[in-house]
């Protein structure tokens, strides 16, 4: 897939806080397709952390969430 949404990392002061959600390996292929929408897909999300997933359409974030 060419397309791929952006993860941008957190501010120092968002990384010093606890991991709240970690994705790791997250993988997602609807049936019938050859291909994945979301392939190994890796993040965390820091506690308090306010988080937009950014990319074009169809390329994974309603498939991620
Ligand atoms: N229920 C579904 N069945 C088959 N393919 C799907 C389904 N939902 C999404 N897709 C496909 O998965 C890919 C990612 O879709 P989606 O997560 O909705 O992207 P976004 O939210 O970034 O627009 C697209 O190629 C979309 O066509
Ligand atoms: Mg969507």
């Amino acid at each position: 897939m060419s397309e791929t949404a952006q993860v941008i990392s957190p501010g120092p002061a968002l990384t010093a806080a606890r991991t709240m959600i970690a994705l790791e390996g997250v993988s997602k292929t609807y049936p019938g397709q050859d291909h994945p929408a979301v392939a190994e897909l890796e993040f965390e999300v820091p506690e308090g952390a306010i988080v937009i997933l950014i990319g074009p359409s169809g390329c994974g974030k309603t498939t991620t969430l």
